[in-house]
């Protein structure tokens, strides 16, 4: 298991260009299956969850050719059972069902277990294909699923922390195929959700509304092969803006979507943190004493989970009191005691950390628990004085591509210690 040695204090400049969003490309990825034509998707992040999910592909007969940043994949035979570890393993791949309910109108998927950020249900998904007409059981640890015929309706799919993206997703991979209009309310407004449904789209399906609460699905016979480009990672680009701030340097981030970050850089700038946009480019430099702020963490367009535990690296040395709810997952709250190895004061209280910034951290062993948390030690680490070994960082190469090198590249004093 590799882990990150990081030497603290050097601020972080220069140029840093942001890859494919993980989240747009896994469930991309799964929409091939609704179709036996070849795909060609680009700006695909090299992560190992990508490998994953095209093992997974793999598995069920797809035939996958992986280029430089691009992946060809064509799902000309397919089968409808995941196999069961493969899919256990990787949350995300929650997101084959409904394609593979839409081809073949049946599917067994093992259920996916919960995660160290929280127990992560698949109710919402299932009650969308219920509404479209599948019946749904358990046995031997799957979801098995069957429709001999999808038919569009009216759903909502609304849960008690708001929408649910990979659900919304599933549902509209599932209703592609139906007959009729699917109408799906209170749907996830995730760019994410945008670049799965545009995909669709140059596929042949017929989607509106993808971005607002309101997506409209109309059914059509079959979908072809389409050749798309990933988005890029709104929460990659973020991670730089927030380690550019914390070690008082000055980035160019290169190919970012600022239009899909307002919360963060509204939530920076607000920081005393200094954020010049040039399309997609925007450089990120302290304005001043950094600023504390208070954070919720909301559904898209709110403050994304996903940035919660690098803000949080950041309040830790921002002088003063901030508070930082999670309303979206019930325990992402993990990297607070190791956050606390590295001499932060956060206490947690419910659903929120109140964060006593400004002691100055010192470096230690800390141990990564999930991807975005992993992030937030990084960050930490980089500010730290002395040594930060950040132990098993194969959460951190699920999701940030070549993240040791991008930040060696501005600077930072950061290896990869094989152990
Ligand atoms: N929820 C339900 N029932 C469901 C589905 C979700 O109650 O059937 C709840 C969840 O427990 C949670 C909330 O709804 O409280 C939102 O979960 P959502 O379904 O939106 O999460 P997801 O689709 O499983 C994706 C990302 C996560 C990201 C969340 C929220 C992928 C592969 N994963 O998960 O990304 O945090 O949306 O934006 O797209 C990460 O990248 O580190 C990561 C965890």
């Amino acid at each position: 298991m590799d882990s990150l040695l990081i030497k603290g204090g050097a601020p972080l400049h220069g140029e840093v260009t942001i890859s494919g969003a993980k989240n747009a490309v896994l469930p991309i990825m799964a929409a091939t299956l609704l179709t036996p034509e070849a795909c060609t998707i680009r700006r695909v992040p090299n992560l190992s969850d990508v490998k994953f999910m095209g093992e997974i592909l793999t598995s069920l007969g797809a035939e996958v050719k992986c280029g430089e940043n691009a992946l060809t994949i064509r799902a000309e035979k397919i089968r409808g059972v995941g196999d069961y570890d493969l899919v256990r393993k990787m949350r995300g791949s929650i997101c084959i069902l409904g394609p593979l309910l839409a081809r073949l109108r049946k599917a067994r998927v093992s259920m996916p277990g919960g995660c160290v950020i929280g127990s992560r249900p698949i109710d919402l998904h299932l009650k969308g294909l219920q509404a479209l007409g599948t019946k749904i059981s358990f046995a031997n640890g799957y979801v098995v699923a069957s429709a001999p015929k999808l038919i569009g309706a009216d759903l909502f799919l609304g849960g008690r922390a708001g929408p649910t993206v990979l659900g919304t997703a599933n549902v509209m991979m599932a209703a592609v195929l139906a007959d009729g209009v699917t109408i799906i309310e209170s749907a996830a407004c995730e760019p994410e959700v945008v670049d799965l449904a545009n995909f669709l789209n140059a596929m042949g399906a017929k989607i509106a509304g993808a971005g607002s609460p309101t997506v409209t699905v109309t059914g059509v016979k079959a979908l072809h092969g389409a050749e798309h480009e990933v988005i890029p990672d709104r929460i990659e680009a973020a991670t730089f803006a927030i380690a550019a701030a914390a070690t008082d340097g000055e980035v160019n981030i290169l190919g970012a979507r600022p239009d899909h970050m307002h919360a963060v850089l509204d939530k920076l700038r607000e920081a005393r943190v200094r954020i010049e946009r040039n399309g997609p480019a925007l450089t990120v430099r302290r304005g001043g004493r950094l600023k504390p702020v208070d954070i919720t963490t909301l559904p898209y367009a709110g403050f994304p989970t996903d940035v919660q535990a690098q803000m949080m690296a950041l309040m830790a040395l921002t002088p003063g009191i901030s508070i930082i709810t999670e309303r979206i997952f019930e325990s992402r709250f993990m990297h607070v005691s190791e956050l606390a190895r590295l001499g932060a004061d956060i206490a947690i209280e419910g659903p929120s950390a109140i964060v006593k910034g400004g002691k100055p951290l010192s470096g230690a062993p800390v141990m990564a628990s999930d991807l975005r948390a992993s992030a937030a030690l990084v960050i930490a680490g980089l500010t730290a004085r002395g040594a930060t070994m950040v132990k098993r960082i194969y959460h951190l190469d699920r999701g940030y591509e070549n993240i040791d090198a991008k930040l060696r590249g501005l600077g930072a004093r950061i290896e990869r210690v094989e152990e």
